[in-house]
């Protein structure tokens, strides 16, 4: 079975959702961490909660030993790591160690509203400011930049004419909490095939 790592930093709500999936028998994996980059993250009661072993890092204390650590603490330990809410950035070997088998959640269409300080409620401020009719949320491989791997699933939402930021990222939020779950499952399921950008999914 699919042993994941779940890496978060703040609400932990992807991670709640994959934790439902899992005990409603929808997934198909076992969380054997979760770990957060600062203390007091709420994503890590959520997994005491479901008795997940947790592991609570200080990213001001680590600074770049942090993915090293990390690396430390999953390697062969883990098939995939997933990065639900996670907001350092994944650099050195973890990267090799695990490559193509790191992926990330984001709460927009990538490429557009992307990239360094693209975060959060950010993000749909952006979408709004920008006049935009469809928004969403993107799953894709981490790669050495910033949102830039290859897309493995998205989904889409309406932009209504009278939504507040906030609106639209509860809405894009319902969508991040459907499509994490969904990318798991490919790699569980053994349905992924990579070639270059292209990811492939088996029906
Ligand atoms: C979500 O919008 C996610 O896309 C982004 O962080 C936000 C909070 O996620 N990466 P969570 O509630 O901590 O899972």
């Amino acid at each position: 079975m699919l042993k994941i790592a779940v890496l978060v930093s703040g609400g932990g709500s992807n991670l709640q959702s994959i934790i439902d999936d899992i005990n409603s028998g929808a997934l198909n994996c076992t969380i054997e961490y979760v770990i957060s980059d600062r203390i007091g993250a709420y994503g890590i009661e959520r997994a005491k909660k479901a008795g997940i072993k947790t592991i609570e890092l200080d990213r001001k204390e680590l600074k770049s030993d942090l993915s090293n650590t990390i690396l430390g603490l999953v390697k062969g330990k883990v098939d995939l790591i997933v990065l639900a809410g996670y907001l350092s950035i994944i650099s050195g070997d973890i990267l090799k160690e695990f490559k193509n088998r790191i992926i990330n959640i984001h709460p927009s269409l990538i490429p557009s509203f992307c990239g360094q300080g693209m975060y959060g409620i950010k993000v749909h401020e952006a979408v709004l400011e920008y006049g935009c009719k469809i928004a969403g949320c993107t799953v894709h491989l981490v790669d050495e930049g910033t949102d830039t791997g290859a897309i493995i699933i998205q989904k889409v939402v309406e932009v209504k004419e009278d939504d507040s930021s906030e609106v639209l990222q509860k809405r894009v939020l319902e969508q991040e909490h459907k499509a994490l779950p969904e990318a798991i499952s490919y790699f569980a399921d053994e349905k992924i095939t990579i070639e270059g950008r292209q990811i492939k999914i088996k029906k």
